[in-house]
């Protein structure tokens, strides 16, 4: 690595899944227009979550981040962002009030949109056309005038995230997180499931609770955090001509920020220590995610730690596992105990989407639920085993009742698939299958924190 930074010192690197833009002076003309609109998210907001993070690393508080696979311009609607909003606060507080652990949300939200893919191109038939790489690159649909690059796409996804943002902010803070609200959060079609009951049973107790405190006098209008929430966006920093038209310099520090979101990752495809996206990363002072699949090596992951968060400050980095319920066992534990070894300060947060896919026997990319579960006990399992934390969840979830991933309560079988699956990417966790996921994290969460209690208490004793 060059030892001077720039946003754009990226670019004398090799790079990997990012488009090959045909009309070059439209993409430089895109940067300029994306260069002079205002930052999505303020440096001062960056680092509050890297602080909260901080607090996660400690193991004092538990991470939430969760949103589409992939954004889309088709499904971008008020409707939309209010329910994986409401799930995201559903999962949350049931996590908060089942663990008594304080919870920081990170939307999957407001500019995810790029997509790394596995192969280059896609064939149907006789015709071969690239790969759909997201709404922020190319087109989904089968022509070759949709799936050709458009750099004009980067502005439009621009505007959408800035208005979701918009949106996420207003319910954040004006009222619709308001604990009272929590009856509310509830959707209609989640009604008569096992999590939804026992959601129901919880909102009463909290209810008790917010009147009990009430009568001691602390209300929403005394008690910010009754009234309001922190809620924060995050995406994968693929496409980097668009990550470094939004990186700016913080007047106050002097430091840079990539002002597309709070909290940026790198994927697992893309976090070749000698290449670009690393490049990129290693500059910004956001908080930074880093995929960790099964062909990541333990020294890899410690040199990337070095350049990426050199000071080893808590906060800046979270490390999320993604290796599949067969390969928790066999790859977690050595990057594990070489991070602990190294008293490398990280999150440990576990993506258990992007191992378990499969292909139905009608041809649909699904998630088996199970398979889903199988890997976060396991993740608590090695955490547990090694004395490290289990920090946190990162999933594909969505508020409409659609039918991707296979299993849960409503038991979505084979032939179910075919009803609503409507994902551009990857399957999502509906919201029963997110609330009922959540439920179970509570509880490995609790039992987690309580022994780790138990064990500080018999090493001072
Ligand atoms: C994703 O999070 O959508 C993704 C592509 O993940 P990964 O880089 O872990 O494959
Ligand atoms: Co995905």
């Amino acid at each position: 690595m060059a030892k001077t930074w720039k946003p754009d010192s990226w670019r004398e690197y090799p790079i990997r899944q990012v488009p090959e833009y045909q009309d070059l002076d439209e993409l430089k003309s895109v940067e300029i227009e994306l260069g002079a609109m205002p930052p999505l998210v303020f440096a001062g907001e960056a680092r509050r979550l890297r602080q909260q993070l901080a607090e996660v690393a400690e193991g004092r508080a538990f991470l939430l981040q969760g949103g589409d696979c992939a954004e889309s311009f088709a499904e971008f609607s008020a409707n939309n962002i209010r329910d994986s909003f409401k799930v995201l606060l559903q999962m949350a507080i049931a996590l908060t009030f089942g663990a008594s652990c304080p919870v920081v949300k990170v939307g999957r939200m407001a500019g995810q949109f790029a997509k790394p893919r596995s192969e280059p191109t896609e064939k149907q038939g006789d015709v071969e056309l690239p790969s759909y790489r997201g709404d922020i690159i190319n087109g989904i649909e089968f022509t070759e005038d949709a799936r050709t690059p458009d750099p004009k796409r980067m502005v439009r996804a621009y505007n959408q995230a800035s208005a979701t943002l918009n949106l996420i902010r207003a319910f954040a803070q004006g009222g619709f997180a308001d604990l009272h609200q929590v009856h509310q959060w509830n959707l209609d079609f989640v009604a008569d499931s096992p999590a939804s009951e026992r959601y129901a049973e919880m909102s009463a107790r909290i209810d008790e609770a917010l009147g009990f405190l009430k009568a001691c006098g602390i209300t929403g209008e005394a008690v910010q955090q009754i009234r309001e929430t922190d809620f924060y966006t995050s995406h994968e920093a693929l496409l980097l001509w668009y990550e470094e038209a939004m990186t700016r310099q913080d007047s106050l520090t002097g430091d840079w920020y990539d002002t597309s979101a709070h909290l940026v990752w790198i994927g697992d495809r893309t976090r070749d220590l000698e290449e670009a996206h690393v490049e990129f990363m290693r500059g910004i002072e956001n908080p930074i995610g880093i995929k960790c699949g099964p062909t990541l090596a333990a020294d890899d992951l410690l040199r990337l730690l070095e350049v990426l968060n050199p000071a080893n400050e808590a906060g800046r980095i979270t490390l999320i596992s993604r290796m599949g319920h067969e390969n928790v066992e066999k790859y977690l534990p050595g990057l594990v105990r070489a991070v602990q070894k190294e008293g490398a300060k990280v999150v440990w947060s576990s993506d258990p989407m992007h191992g378990n896919m499969i292909k139905s026997a009608s041809g649909y990319k699904t998630r088996p639920f199970d398979r889903i579960l199988s890997e976060v006990r396991q993740v608590f399992a090695v955490h547990h085993a090694e004395g490290s934390y289990a920090g946190g969840i990162h999933v594909e979830m969505t508020g409409q009742d659609v039918t991707e991933c296979l299993g849960g309560a409503q038991a979505i079988n084979e032939e179910r698939l075919s009803d609503r699956y409507h994902t551009h990417c990857d399957p999502r966790l509906n919201a029963n299958q997110a609330l009922e996921l959540a439920f179970l994290l509570a509880e490995e969460l609790k039992a987690f924190r309580g022994s780790s209690v138990e064990r500080k208490v018999a090493a001072v004793g």
